[in-house]
């Protein structure tokens, strides 16, 4: 199979608030590989990995390259080997690093790592989800290894999270309440402060101020867990001051440095790292597991436990509305996620 579409892409880096940052464009939608789903995209989200993606492009490329890491649509054919999906399905995914992103008419994506959109959300409720959900479980219940199913044990145990309000936080805060945890966040100002505490914070501490001095004052001396989601270099001195004996700590944020371990080792602390893309970006055999998670966040979601996090969306979808949306993202101080839908 194979047909042309519409898609919106860059050659080069370009600041967004040049038109050329982003342009539609006339291309051709692959053969389908045998695990993929072919997807009619309604609505996309936008996220930090889409401005990295751009900025790191430091050539012209021959031909545009198309971003865009979280959709929400409709199945529209199954590859020889798929079994998770029907045509007609309504799908939610944030697609693989490798592979052309969700800014086109149609996609191919990989069943294995695609959700059942949850049924009580529109589709541009559902396309702010999947990249940020994915992110937040993987490193609450897997990198950090938290059991969402013990509230009971889990109600003794704290946890930081550097960043509450933005897109991955948003969910973070909710996933560690409904797990059990107790949980400080961390934000800039008050709108954000008003969110976190409606989005699963049970404290909210200022990170313009000393953040070790608000958590003591909070009756914390330390904390059990810490998830950074916004610069592990700035925040490491506090956060290795800060995390209790056997503690564990998790980053989704890269590292321009090289990081000085010592001071957990007396305090046998576990660290990890949270890459999303790491499962499809190596085809590792628990890919499928992202299938799974997603099937989760759907349920959570139409069970009502989880909130939809989208604070602001643009329709069409086009080049205009899609450097709108990044600009928002670019200012670094988004509450939650925004969507642009058809
Ligand atoms: N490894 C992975 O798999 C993965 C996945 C997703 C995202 N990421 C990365 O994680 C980071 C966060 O992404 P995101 O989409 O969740 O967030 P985001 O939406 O970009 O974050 C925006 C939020 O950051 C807060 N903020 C701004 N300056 C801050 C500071 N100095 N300290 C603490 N918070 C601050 C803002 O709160 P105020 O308005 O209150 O300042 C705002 O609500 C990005 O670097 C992204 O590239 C990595």
């Amino acid at each position: 199979m194979s047909q042309k579409m519409n898609a919106i892409g860059y050659t080069k880096y370009l600041p967004i608030s040049d038109a050329k940052s982003l342009f539609s464009f006339e291309t051709e939608l692959k053969t389908p590989q045998p695990h993929d789903l072919v997807v009619k995209v309604e609505a996309v989200s936008v996220n930090p990995v889409d401005i990295f993606t751009r900025r790191s492009q430091k050539t012209t490329l021959p031909e545009p390259k198309v971003i865009g890491y979280d959709a929400c649509g409709t199945v529209e054919a199954v590859g020889t080997e798929t079994s998770l999906f029907q045509k007609g399905d309504r799908v939610f995914y944030a697609g693989s690093y490798i592979r052309p992103g969700s800014d086109s008419e149609y996609q191919l994506v990989d069943e294995r790592i695609v959700g059942h959109a949850p049924k009580s959300l529109t589709p541009k409720e559902s396309a702010a989800m999947p990249l940020t959900s994915l992110t937040a479980w993987e490193c609450l219940f897997e990198q950090l290894e938290i059991d969402f199913n013990a509230y009971q044990n889990n109600q003794s145990k704290s946890i930081l999270i550097i960043n509450g309000s933005g897109g991955v936080g948003s969910v973070a805060t909710q996933l560690a309440n409904l797990a059990g945890l107790q949980v400080i966040a961390t934000a800039g100002n008050e709108k954000s402060k008003k969110w976190e505490l409606e989005h699963g914070a049970k404290h909210v501490v200022d990170y313009h101020h000393d953040l070790i001095k608000q958590i003591h004052q909070l009756g914390f001396e330390t904390v059990d867990y810490i998830l950074d989601l916004k610069n592990l270099d700035a925040y490491w001195s506090i956060i290795t001051k800060l995390i209790a004996p056997f503690g564990h700590i998790a980053s989704i944020t890269g590292s321009g440095k090289d990081m000085n371990f010592a001071p957990l080792k007396q305090k046998a602390v576990i660290f990890a790292w949270e890459w999303m893309f790491a499962k499809s970006y190596f085809e590792t055999p628990n890919m499928i597991t992202q299938h799974e998670i997603l099937d989760k966040i759907s349920n959570l979601l139409d069970e009502g436990k989880l909130k939809n996090t989208l604070t602001k969306s643009f329709t069409p979808i086009n080049a205009e509305n899609l450097r709108k949306a990044t600009a928002l993202v670019e200012d670094g101080h988004m509450i939650g996620k925004v969507t642009v839908s058809k």
